[in-house]
């Protein structure tokens, strides 16, 4: 069996959005761009992520254009009508977030479904517990799978005012990083924490972000596509093979795998 997983969760969120099919891939190519500033592989040129950011743009702009003359039930067009009271977002607002949704929509989906291939392979014992009961293990499955791969690792905060925090003082427009990868490891909040474990539950993990106005807006939709990702695959496959080392993105951001090859031996 042949799969190319990276490219589901930007095949939904393209579906959802409204993108036509034959622009996808221009879609997850400028995604991928923009997000690997610092993977020579990926972003030869310094500003290749600038230029990426810049045509995808442009391609909202025109896209958000054609959907307002011509309205359909999608994202997009939602986006581009004016709401119910009238109210409805600049052009600004709406480029800026057509790239919001397409980068976050794929960017991190993906390399929690990798992530969660690579804890499944290392621990074979939870891939066993997956497919004895994958009803009832697959939902728990991906919230372990968001803790364990942390596919955002962090991002910045300014304090808006002085605060103390566990003997820190932090003074008001400082920076802050809230490491997510550092947090979803705290022994302090988890039992075992180097353990994957897909029956963890409760499973407090800030994969997503604390809470707050900036929780990840897509978390429902990411859970319910890696739920359904690997229930799928533990009622069809028996053993999952890696047949080459995955390949990592070089990020301080994005806890990223760019290539992961394996072999899917169906169940009988
Ligand atoms: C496993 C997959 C995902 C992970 C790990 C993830 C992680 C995050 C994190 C850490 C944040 C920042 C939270 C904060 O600053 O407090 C965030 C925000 C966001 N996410 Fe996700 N995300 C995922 C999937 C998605 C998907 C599928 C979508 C799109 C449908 C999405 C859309 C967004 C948006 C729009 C924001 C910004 C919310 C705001 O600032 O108001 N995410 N996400």
């Amino acid at each position: 069996m042949a799969l190319c997983a990276a490219e589901l969760p930007l095949v939904v969120i393209a579906e959802l959005m409204g993108v036509p099919n034959a622009d996808r891939y221009k879609i997850f190519e400028w995604s991928n761009r923009m997000l690997a500033a610092d993977d020579p592989e990926l972003s030869p040129a310094p500003d290749e992520g600038v230029v990426a950011a810049a045509e995808a743009y442009a391609y909202a702009n025109e896209l958000g254009k054609a959907k307002r003359g011509c309205p359909v039930d999608d994202i997009v067009s939602k986006l581009v009508v004016p709401d119910e009271n009238g109210h409805e977002l600049s052009e600004l607002e709406f480029d800026l977030f057509f790239i919001l949704l397409m980068v976050a929509g794929n960017e991190t989906t993906r390399n929690a479904i990798s992530g969660g291939m690579q804890a499944l392979i290392d621990y074979p014992e939870q891939w066993e517990r997956l497919r004895a009961d994958p009803d009832r293990m697959a939902r728990l499955a991906a919230d372990e799978m968001v803790r364990w791969a942390s596919p955002v690792m962090g991002f910045r905060r300014t304090a808006t005012r002085d605060v103390e925090l566990s003997g820190q003082l932090i003074r008001e427009n400082d920076k802050v990083i809230m490491y997510y990868t550092a947090a979803n490891f705290d022994e302090a909040v988890f039992e075992n924490p180097h353990a994957f474990d897909i029956g963890r539950d409760p499973n407090p993990h800030v994969g997503f972000g604390g809470g707050g106005p900036h929780f990840c807006l897509g978390r429902h939709l990411a859970q319910l596509e890696i739920e359904i990702m690997y229930r799928t695959l533990a009622r069809r496959v028996a053993q999952v093979v890696p047949t080459a080392a995955p390949r990592r993105l070089r990020s301080n951001f994005i806890n990223g795998v760019k290539e992961m090859q394996v072999r899917l031996i169906p169940a009988d």
